[in-house]
């Protein structure tokens, strides 16, 4: 098996403390590790792992995989092209060394899994489905209706032969809107896609070609001239750049019908918002959440992260406040959706 990690999302919903130039995978959310770090340490001992980034992070990606001491292939894309592209790459990779039969388990770089002894099990049984050349996802059951997500409908009956708790997808659809997610939600057969895969190489690339067969061209030329740069592997930048840009769901999920779902319990958060990071963090008698030098009196329900100076709050509830260097954001805690808003307005200003 070869874990293969996407760690090129830009993680805006986490501002002002995840940046452009330090996304929230590289920050340490959830624990002394990063998101990143944590991502590999769960996967117990293995011999190489393969990091898919913007080359702008390939040093701070080669830094953390020093620190825990793990050997990796860094492959760099020169602009991010979402991650059916990113998945391509380590599948030709895969296959030019004659491992095109070889499981590949996509993660994303940025997820909190309190049970890791849970996930592995998962993965263990997704292999022999994978080799079996399906394309299997990780399903969560739904808590709301949340319209970040993509929704797995489950086949009825468990799938033939499997020797687990796994079933045929009888429909993907990839972020829903509001009413449809709820109509998922109460029907009660749909799982959250956990975005992680296991599926074999040649598989992927079988699918990619069948379905979009222009991304795959594409990335078949971008690695068709790989500069060797110290330990990245450094992609063919115009090849790359025309690429077109589409996530795997898009891409191959929802239009695949080999695909199954092995449902998942084990803790699962994408720490999609700084209300799901306020969530999943262990909290105060008031319900709070304070983070270094902080004084927080008649104070509920919230989060607040210090910088480099006291941050003190009186007599409120429900609120994010993030101090940083150069930016205070301070939310409604059921408001944290829109801090992309806040980003692009950011951005605006210049
Ligand atoms: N290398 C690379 N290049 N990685 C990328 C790129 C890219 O261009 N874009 C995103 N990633 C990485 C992110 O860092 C993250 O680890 C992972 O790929 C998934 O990307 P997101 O942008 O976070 O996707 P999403 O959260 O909107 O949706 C996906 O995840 C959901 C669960 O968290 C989908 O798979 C949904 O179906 C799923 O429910
Ligand atoms: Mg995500």
């Amino acid at each position: 098996m070869i874990p293969v990690i996407l760690s090129g999302g830009s993680g805006t919903r986490l501002w002002p403390l995840s940046r452009t130039q330090y996304p929230k995978q590289f920050l340490p959310l959830n624990s002394d590790l990063t998101m990143l770090q944590e991502t590999v340490a769960r996967l117990g001992d293995v011999s190489d792992v393969s990091i898919i980034c913007n080359e702008e992070h390939r040093f701070l990606v080669a830094e953390q995989m020093r620190q825990i001491k793990q050997a990796c292939s860094i492959f760099l894309e020169p602009v991010g092209r979402n991650t059916a592209p990113a998945i391509a790459l380590a599948a030709l990779d895969a296959i030019s060394k004659g491992n095109g039969g070889e499981c590949l388990l996509v993660l994303s770089s940025d997820h909190v899994i309190d049970q890791a002894e849970v996930f592995t099990k998962a993965v263990a049984q997704a292999e022999p489905l994978a080799k079996a050349g399906y394309l299997v996802t990780f399903g969560t059951v739904p808590t709301k209706p949340e319209t970040g997500y993509g929704y797995i409908k489950a086949a009825s009956t468990p799938l033939a032969g499997a020797e687990c708790d796994a079933y045929a997808v009888a429909d993907f659809v990839e972020k829903p809107d509001a009413d449809t997610a709820q109509q998922y939600v109460d029907a009660g057969d749909y799982y959250w896609n956990s975005g992680m895969f296991m599926f074999t190489a040649d598989r992927f690339i079988e699918e990619l070609g069948k379905h979009r067969p222009d991304i795959l061209s594409a990335c078949q030329k971008a690695m068709a001239t790989v500069t060797p740069d110290l330990d990245f592997i450094r992609v063919d930048k115009a090849a790359f750049e025309a690429c077109p840009d589409e996530s795997i769901d898009y891409a191959v999920m929802e239009k695949t019908d080999k695909a199954a779902v092995i449902p998942l319990d084990a803790g699962w958060s994408d720490v999609g918002s700084w209300s799901a990071l306020w969530e999943i963090k262990p909290k105060d008698e008031q319900g709070n959440v304070l983070q270094g030098d902080v004084i927080a009196e008649s104070t509920r329900n919230s989060m607040v992260v210090g910088g480099e100076r006291l941050v003190t709050t009186l007599g409120v509830d429900d609120l994010i406040i993030v101090d940083t260097k150069d930016a205070i954001m301070v939310a409604h805690k059921d408001k944290v959706q829109d801090v992309k808003k806040l980003v692009a307005a950011v951005k605006a200003q210049g």
